[in-house]
């Protein structure tokens, strides 16, 4: 018999961690409080996964079909989680609704399932102290969109079984995803203290007139990404000198007097010259209206960035 997985929230991120599950071989339920996003999400499933298969771009060994076959939808939570291995929590980021959800599967799961959040920024103890099965709850935060954009960042509680951190890390190996795991709770993971750091920095160069705004993404798309693409500033660093070691004799001094030179935190304000500055040099390459089509335009990139590193790998 197949595992279980449960995937409750069936938005944007359920609907991706269904078919991912799927993928992988799990039986997935799929549970939601508003029944028609659960008819919305198979329909929509049904969609992607025939263009991923169309796309070359399907995990796993089964055709689109058959993984389409494995999701179901359920219209009661206890049916949803009953005999699921893992939970896969997809509700919206807002801290009560968390600790609401997460209480309401305290009481009906087994001592064994993994209780996972994928919550982008809320540190799993936030919501999971008080409970019983506090132990079996971490965070596993994907990246949109996942399939293309594997990294999962793992977050455990400090009080969760290390075993199931393991289990968990080895499910989304299984599911062709690339999980880190971070060995404390820290605001905002990793993924998303460096995008600030960067962002930060960006906005700063804008702010103190040293870039345009087109120019500062021309910094990324055509200087940082497109090794980034392919390794991490670590590799990076070992690469551009003799080994580690040796870039830091050579520019870590250099390093540490720009640094210093940052200033304070640039306060990423709405209302600020900044914000408008961005935004009118942005509205004027993307308007408003036309982010969905930009949004599709991102997307057949990722995939066929996806794509190149499996032929190259
Ligand atoms: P969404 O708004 O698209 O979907 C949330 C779904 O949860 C809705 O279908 C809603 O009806 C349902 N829901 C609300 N309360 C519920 C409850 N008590 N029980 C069952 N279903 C309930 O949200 P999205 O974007 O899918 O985000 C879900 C989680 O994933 C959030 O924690 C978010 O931070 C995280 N995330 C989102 C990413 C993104 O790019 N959208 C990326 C990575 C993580």
């Amino acid at each position: 018999m197949r595992d279980k997985v449960a995937v409750v929230g069936s938005g944007l991120i359920g609907r991706q961690w269904a078919m991912l599950f799927a993928s992988g071989g799990y039986s997935v339920s799929v549970f939601d409080i508003e029944p028609k996003q659960i008819a919305d999400a198979l329909e929509g499933i049904h969609v992607q996964l025939k263009k991923l298969e169309d796309g070359g771009m399907l995990r796993g060994t089964l055709s689109a079909e058959e993984q389409f076959s494995l999701i179901t939808g359920s219209s009661s939570l206890i049916e949803c989680v009953k005999d699921a291995v893992h939970v896969q929590e997809c509700i919206p980021e807002v801290l009560e609704l968390k600790r609401k959800i997460f209480k309401q599967l305290d009481d009906i799961v087994s001592d064994k399932t993994v209780l996972a959040s994928s919550s982008s920024c809320i540190v799993p103890s936030l919501f999971s102290e008080d409970l019983k099965h506090k132990s079996q709850v971490l965070v596993a935060h994907p990246i949109n969109p996942p399939f293309y954009v594997p990294l999962v960042e793992l977050v455990p509680a400090p009080y969760t079984k290390p075993e199931l951190v393991t289990q968990t890390k080895e499910v989304m190996t299984k599911l062709g995803q690339a999980p880190v795991v971070l060995k404390k709770e820290v605001d905002g993971f990793a993924l998303n203290r460096v995008q600030y750091a960067i962002l930060a920095e960006c906005w700063r160069l804008i702010q103190d007139g040293v870039l345009s705004v087109e120019d500062i993404d021309t910094v990324m798309t055509c200087g940082l990404a497109p090794r980034y693409a392919f390794m991490g500033p670590m590799e990076t660093i070992h690469l551009n000198a003799e080994g580690v070691v040796n870039y830091c004799e050579r520019y870590g001094q250099g390093i540490y007097n720009v640094v210093q030179s940052f200033g304070p935190t640039p306060t990423i304000d709405p209302s600020s010259e900044t914000a408008e500055k961005v935004q009118e040099a942005l509205c004027k390459k993307i308007p408003l209206d036309k982010l969905q089509e930009r949004r599709q335009w991102r997307d057949q990139r990722l995939m066929a960035l996806a794509k190149l590193k499996k032929e190259l790998d």
